[in-house]
């Protein structure tokens, strides 16, 4: 049986690959399946709805089994922004380093710096059914940056418990404890056995 995996990421779709290793159960990236929509827009407000939606739509155009995923980064004194506008919040188009930087300048002067990442991972089936399951990881936003590894918001983010920012973290590490690495856990736990069974059935 096949899964798509409705991402290009190729590092998400190995840690994906590992975690749902079963017999009879072939996932495949969004590259590897011929006629798909280029891009789903993201606009849902919430990272399930956006999950869903991108589950959905690749579901309907490839028949396959299908899970996609949507995360960001909330920040509580900014009332839960950049939230599902992560990707794009210094406008379109933005770098990273452009995010960062108009991250930094609406919390100047801020004392609450508590922020948390969140990622959500829909599953669809051809006929219809839908799951989503969601992961979170709590932490603190600092005035500067540090480290070098990771994407994103990561130099900026230090985890609960922890004194290195995301970047400082080497990827082990940061799969550990991050929001996507939970929202994956969770998504084993909870459709692994549905998985496999579903795929020895059509072998
Ligand atoms: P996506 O859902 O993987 O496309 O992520 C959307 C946006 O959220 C990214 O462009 C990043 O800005 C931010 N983001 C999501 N997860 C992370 C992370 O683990 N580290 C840093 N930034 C992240």
């Amino acid at each position: 049986m096949k899964l798509l995996i409705a991402t290009r990421n190729k590092h998400k779709l190995e840690e994906l690959r590992q975690l749902f290793d079963f017999p009879g159960l072939a996932l495949l990236a969004a590259d590897e399946v011929p006629g798909l929509p280029e891009d789903v827009v993201e606009d849902a407000d919430t990272f399930e709805g956006n999950a869903l939606k991108k589950a959905r739509e690749l579901c309907h155009a490839s028949g396959l089994w299908t899970m996609a995923d949507d995360s960001g980064l909330e920040v509580i004194a900014l009332g839960g922004a950049p939230g599902v506008f992560s990707a794009r919040y210094a406008g379109e188009p933005c770098s990273y380093a452009d995010n960062n930087a108009k991250l930094l300048r609406e919390l100047e002067g801020a004392s609450d710096r508590r922020a948390r990442f969140r990622c959500a991972i829909a599953l669809c089936a051809p006929e219809g059914r839908e799951w989503t399951v969601a992961g979170e990881c709590p932490g603190m936003i600092l005035e500067r940056s540090r480290g070098m590894a990771g994407f994103g918001y990561d130099p900026l983010f230090v985890p609960e418990g922890f004194d290195r920012t995301f970047a400082e973290l080497d990827a082990a590490a940061k799969n550990s404890v991050s929001h996507r690495g939970e929202a994956m856990r969770r998504a084993a736990a909870a459709w692994g056995g549905m998985l496999a069974a579903e795929a020895l059935m059509q072998a």
